[in-house]
């Protein structure tokens, strides 16, 4: 079957991981920045491993400098997503990329943006909503003022609060001020974990963050015990298994632990993290998952709902959606 049609329900987005190539080339040439050392011969993102991405993807995104410059990576954003059948989506955004943290900065971005999104929900019929991620390794400082950005901001678009970055660095820990003030606010909350680091961290960004969402989360199948907590708690994963096999922390799509946490009643959900470094689509998860695991329309429909619950959206958003 062909799954590019089908509706989708996307949670974990990365806004600048999802531009297109192309998008970032013509723009680094607008402004005159070198930036060969992003891509390879034949123009694709071009890195070594997790850590070198993290710095690619900063220099790509060293680009975007205006809200204007948002604004057109929104529509980029939001027409491929439209086109893989995508009809709601959460994009994980950092102030830090948009204005240094400072809020007054940080809004014109927002209202960029969010007009966009607006324009796109009428001519493309995809829902977007805004979950700003503070980056664990710009370390805990910087992270104050991102999520005094996102709780200033918290609205009818900006709707979670999160943690991106290298998982490598520090502990949740360090950041539960940033999380506290987020959800004094009333933003929903989760935070990347369980993807580089262990079971604990998944058990840490539980603990220490309170988030209802575990950005990937599949190393919590290293640890039984924490797989069937996961599971009665119904904590959602937002899983990312074409961006796990690609990084190399799953040799193939078989190996992928998805389908082992889906049977021990974990809330799974398929997401791409950051399509175009990759070279993946919500269509191409699909594809492989079914020819991986024999998922067919019952198991992607059960899916589509279990990311639709999980959504970071009001009531009646999520009914318009359903
Ligand atoms: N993981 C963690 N941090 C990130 C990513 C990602 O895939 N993309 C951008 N920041
Ligand atoms: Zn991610």
């Amino acid at each position: 079957m062909s799954w590019k049609t089908y509706p989708k329900v996307e949670l974990h987005l990365h806004h600048e991981g999802a531009a297109p190539p192309a998008f970032i080339r013509g723009l680094a040439q607008e402004k005159n920045v070198d930036i060969s050392k992003v891509f390879d011969e034949r123009g694709h993102y071009a890195y070594e491993n997790f850590v070198h991405f993290l710095s690619v993807y900063e220099a790509a995104t060293s680009v975007l400098r205006t809200p204007e410059d948002y604004a057109r990576l929104t529509r980029a954003v939001l027409e491929e997503s439209a086109a893989h059948g995508v009809v709601y989506s959460e994009t994980f955004l950092s102030p830090d990329f948009c204005g240094g943290g400072d809020v007054e900065a940080w809004r014109e971005y927002l209202h960029a943006i969010e007009e966009v999104a607006d324009e796109a929900e009428k001519t493309l019929g995809i829902t977007l909503r805004g979950v700003i991620t503070c980056i664990r390794h710009f370390g805990p400082e910087k992270a104050r003022p991102i999520a005094v950005c996102a709780a200033e901001t918290k609205g009818g678009f900006i709707t979670g609060f999160g943690i991106a970055g290298d998982e490598g660095k520090g502990k949740p820990r360090d950041f539960t001020w940033a999380f506290d003030c987020a959800r004094e606010a009333g933003l929903h909350l989760t935070a990347h974990a369980g993807e580089w680091g262990g079971p604990q961290s998944v058990r840490d960004a539980l603990t220490d963050l309170k988030v209802e969402r575990i950005g990937h989360g599949v190393r919590a199948i290293e640890d039984l015990a924490l797989v069937d907590e996961l599971a009665e708690k119904g904590v959602t994963l937002e899983v990312c298994p074409g961006s796990n096999v690609t990084l190399g922390l799953y040799p193939n799509w078989r190996r992928h632990p998805i389908e082992q946490l889906r049977e021990r009643g974990v809330k799974v959900t398929v997401s791409t993290d950051d399509p175009p470094f990759f070279h993946t689509t919500m269509t191409r998860e699909f594809e492989e998952l079914e020819r991986a695991f024999g998922w067919d329309a019952e198991v992607f429909g059960e899916i589509t709902r279990t990311a639709l619950d999980a959504a970071f959206c009001d009531e009646d958003t999520r009914a318009r959606i359903a």
